[in-house]
């Protein structure tokens, strides 16, 4: 990476590298619902195995401070072997005396894999005790887990304080794809942001407005804009209380010239079932409920697709989980893919929901850049510096 130092993997021969992944999986009845983090990590795994290092990986599983069987990494042990090609060992506990034993008999090609850190309240405290013992597992650590570095945990954040460290090479995908939209990427760039909290997105979209050409909004946060920029007679609960921050929005729109597409319809439904008809009518007396945007929005939405030469995607337009409300998602998405296929545009999405539905309908590898990750893909979308991004400033990069 640009201003960073190389280390190139005959340095890493025969020595221990802590690569902190990002294992957490949605696990249904014991079958791994979405492998792509397993996936995202091999590049890395690939580059250690080519440079006869010794492989430990660290992760979480789901939020807890104590050991519960149903949040073991145990549980994709098997399927890390599968697709990583070695023998796993386990370590039943990060913290446990016989870990670095366990590491130096372990051969060269098996790959260690630790119990989830989260079992440890340190981890997420941050505790640099902890953090130490980890580290002096290894010689060298790499953080592969861009998924979680919005987590000011110990060992995204503390454990590089005490070893040389470099960032994964899917993580160093991740940034410079999205650093790339923002400074690169061919115009008219497009954001399509969705979701139901607006709280969750007002940082994104006041950072997006100055960036972009056009932010098209759908899901429930199009609902709350509509009810404000309109001010008509259908209610939203909570809008008012984003009103300050939707006028510096629409503001910032005028100012940087940024274009807002709102729906012109939305499929409403009274009992979260039956479509009602299409138009602009919503949740007044809580009877009708914004589910999905109608049809005209979604010509609308695709009509400033194929205007576009770059898109990003965060949020899902309506609720893709509940056919017949995935329609609007379904349709915008396969509009990207086929423009993408078609190599006139770039596509870049994120964000856990929106990745998830992406792989639901089966077009994730159509698109040029999917995200693993949720929350820090929000998070460095909004600009803010990701707690495992700045404590790697004086890290290496990885180089064959
Ligand atoms: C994620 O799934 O977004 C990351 O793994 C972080 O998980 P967390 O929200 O439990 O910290």
């Amino acid at each position: 990476m640009h201003g960073f130092e190389v280390i190139r993997k005959d340095c890493l021969k025969n020595k221990k590298v802590l690569v902190r992944v990002d294992f957490n999986v949605p696990i249904e009845n014991g079958t791994i619902r979405d492998d792509s983090r397993i996936n995202n990590a091999l590049p890395t795994i690939e580059f250690l195995k080519r440079a006869g290092a010794k492989i430990i990986l660290i992760s979480h599983l789901g939020k807890t401070s104590h050991f519960n069987q149903n949040q073991s990494l145990r549980n994709i042990a098997e399927e890390v072997e599968k697709k990583y090609s070695s023998r796993v060992v386990f370590i039943d506990d990060c913290l446990c005396e016989n870990a670095a034993p366990i590491i130096s008999d372990s051969s060269i090609d098996d790959i260690i894999l630790m119990e989830n850190l989260r079992f440890h309240p340190e981890e997420e405290e941050c505790d640099l005790a902890f953090a130490r013992r980890l580290a002096n597992l290894a010689d060298f650590y790499i953080n592969e887990a861009f998924s979680a570095s919005h987590r000011k945990h110990a060992s995204i954040f503390a454990v590089p304080q005490f070893l040389p460290h470099a960032l994964g090479l899917s993580f160093v995908k991740e940034i410079q794809t999205i650093d790339g939209f923002f400074s690169n990427a061919i115009s008219p760039k497009m954001c399509i942001v969705g979701g139901v909290k607006l709280s969750t997105k007002i940082n994104l979209l006041k950072n997006l407005v100055k960036k972009v050409d056009k932010i098209a909004l759908g899901g429930g946060i199009a609902g709350i804009f509509l009810s404000f920029v309109r001010n008509s007679s259908f209610k939203i609960l909570d809008s008012e209380k984003y009103g300050e921050d939707i006028a510096e929005i629409l503001e910032n729109s005028k100012q940087y010239g940024c274009e807002l597409i709102l729906p012109v319809d939305f499929s409403t439904s009274a009992d979260g079932k039956k479509v009602a008809s299409s138009a602009l009518v919503t949740s007044e007396n809580g009877e009708s409920v914004i589910f999905d945007i109608g049809p005209d929005s979604v010509e609308l939405f695709k009509h400033h697709i194929r205007e576009s030469k770059t898109i990003m995607w965060n949020g899902p337009i309506g609720l893709f989980e509940k056919p017949p409300f995935d329609s609007g998602t379904i349709a915008i998405a396969r509009e990207i893919s086929r423009l993408t296929k078609e190599g006139e545009l770039i596509s870049i999405t994120g964000g856990g929901d929106t990745s998830f539905a992406m792989n639901k309908f089966g077009i994730s590898q159509d698109l040029s850049h999917v995200s693993s990750a949720g929350g820090a893909f929000l998070s460095y979308l909004e600009g803010t510096e990701l707690p495992g991004i700045a404590a790697m400033r004086d890290g290496y990069s990885l180089q064959e």
